[in-house]
C-alpha cells in the first residue's frame, strides 16, 4: 500500500489521559511527547515524506502559566532528545507558525535544530508552534497586500499558487490525511486552507496510546478511502 504523502496531526487528549490516571497534566504531556516520536519513526519507516504535528496553539496561550512552561520546556527537550535520531532516520525538522511568541531558548532550540536537519530528504516533520490557521490566512493577506504596494505584485497574479506560496507551509503539498486524537470532532484552526481535500481520519484514542499500531490503523484506513475530488469514479461513468 503507498502510504499519504502528507499526514496531518492534532495531538489531542494528553490531559484526559493524566487524569485517568490521577496524574499531573503536564504528565500527559510527558507522555505524548514519546507518542510524537514513535509516531515520527514510523511514519519515516513507511514513506510518509510530510508529517505535520500540531503542537501548541495560538489559542494554548490561554492555559494556565505553569501548563505552558512546562509544554515549552517539554517541547524544547523533545527537540534535544529527538536530533539523533532525526538525522539517523533522514528527517528534516521544520516549525511553522508564530515562532516569534515562543521563549527564546526553545527558538533557538528550534533554528539549531532546523539547520542540523537541513538536508533530511526522506521526511519532513513539521512542528505547529503558537499556530493558527487563521492568522496564517491573514499574515499571508497582508504580504500580498504589501506587495502590491511595492509594485512587486499585481492584483491578477494573487491566485491559489501564489497565495499558498504565501503560507507558512509555501511548497508543501496538502495533508492527504488529517488525524485527530481523542474523540473531539473538530479543527481547532489547524490548517484551514490546507485541509480543504484532505481524507479525515477521528479516533478516540488518547494522544499518549497513540502508538505505532494505531498510526498503521490510520494510514490502512487510509487507504480505504476513495478521493474523489468532486468527480465520478470511472464506474460511476456511463
Ligand atoms: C493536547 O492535549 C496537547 C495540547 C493541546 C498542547 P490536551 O492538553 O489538549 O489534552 P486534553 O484535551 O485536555 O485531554
Ligand atoms: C488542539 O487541541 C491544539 C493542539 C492539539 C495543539 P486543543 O485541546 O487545544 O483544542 P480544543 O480547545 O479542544 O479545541
Ligand atoms: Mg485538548
Amino acid at each position: 500500500m503507498k502510504p499519504p504523502t502528507h499526514v496531518a496531526i492534532i495531538m489531542d487528549g494528553n490531559g484526559r489521559w493524566a487524569r485517568a490516571r490521577s496524574l499531573p497534566r503536564v504528565e500527559g504531556h510527558r507522555a505524548g511527547f514519546e507518542a510524537a516520536r514513535e509516531v515520527v519513526r514510523t511514519a519515516a519507516e513507511v514513506g510518509v515524506a510530510f508529517l505535520t504535528l500540531y503542537a501548541f496553539s495560538v489559542e494554548n496561550w490561554k492555559r494556565p502559566p505553569k501548563e505552558v512552561s512546562a509544554l515549552m520546556a517539554l517541547l524544547e527537550n523533545f527537540l534535544a532528545e529527538a536530533e539523533p535520531e532525526l538525522i539517523a532516520n533522514d528527517v528534516r525538522l521544520k516549525a511553522i507558525g508564530r515562532l516569534v511568541d515562543l521563549p527564546a531558548g526553545l527558538r533557538k532550540k528550534i533554528e539549531a535544530v532546523s539547520l542540523r536537519t537541513a538536508r533530511g530528504r526522506k521526511l519532513t516533520l513539521s512542528l505547529a508552534l503558537s499556530y493558527s490557521g487563521r492568522i496564517e490566512i491573514v499574515t499571508a493577506a497582508r504580504q500580498m497586500a504589501d506587495e502590491v504596494l511595492r509594485g512587486v505584485l499585481r492584483p491578477a497574479e494573487i491566485d491559489e499558487a501564489s497565495f499558498r506560496r504565501h503560507l507558512y507551509t509555501g511548497e508543501d503539498p496538502d495533508p492527504d490525511l488529517l488525524i485527530r486524537t481523542s474523540g473531539e470532532m473538530r479543527l481547532s484552526n489547524f490548517l484551514l486552507w490546507q485541509v480543504s481535500y484532505s481524507e479525515i481520519y477521528f479516533t478516540d484514542v488518547l494522544w499518549p496510546d497513540f502508538r505505532r499500531d494505531a498510526f498503521l490503523r490510520a494510514l490502512e484506513e487510509y487507504g480505504r478511502r476513495r478521493r474523489r475530488f468532486g468527480r465520478l469514479e470511472r464506474e460511476e461513468l456511463e
